[in-house]
């Protein structure tokens, strides 16, 4: 196998229903984790970039939240729409795609 260029931690944390942190479970994880690896497939990308469920990355409210390295780039609120964006800026183009990025603030 060879080593990813780029690694993609999709937050699959799943809370119980009215839990006070909601959960990224609560909000699609699972389907995002099924279109990236369906796209980074399209894409040929399967060698380039790891796709990893991982658990909560902290900021569950403005989640589905997707992290990725190098560069410790969060995405924030992603849907199912925004996984092509996301590709073919970042991944492909080697660009964070900003209109998903969080703020500096969510770290505070
Ligand atoms: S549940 Fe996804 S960031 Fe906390």
């Amino acid at each position: 196998m060879p080593k990813p260029e780029i690694h993609v931690f999709v937050c699959a944390q799943q809370r119980p229903a009215g839990h006070p942190r909601g959960s990224c479970g609560e909000k699609g994880a699972a389907s995002l984790m099924d279109q990236f690896s369906q796209k980074l497939i399209a894409n040929n990308l399967m060698n380039k970039v790891s796709l990893v469920p991982t658990g909560c990355l902290g900021p569950c409210r403005a989640g589905a939240n997707v992290l990725v390295y190098p560069g410790g780039t969060m995405y924030m609120d992603v849907k199912a729409e925004d996984i092509d964006q996301i590709i073919q800026t970042h991944f492909i183009g080697g660009e964070p795609w900003a209109d998903k990025v969080a703020p500096d603030a969510i770290w505070q």
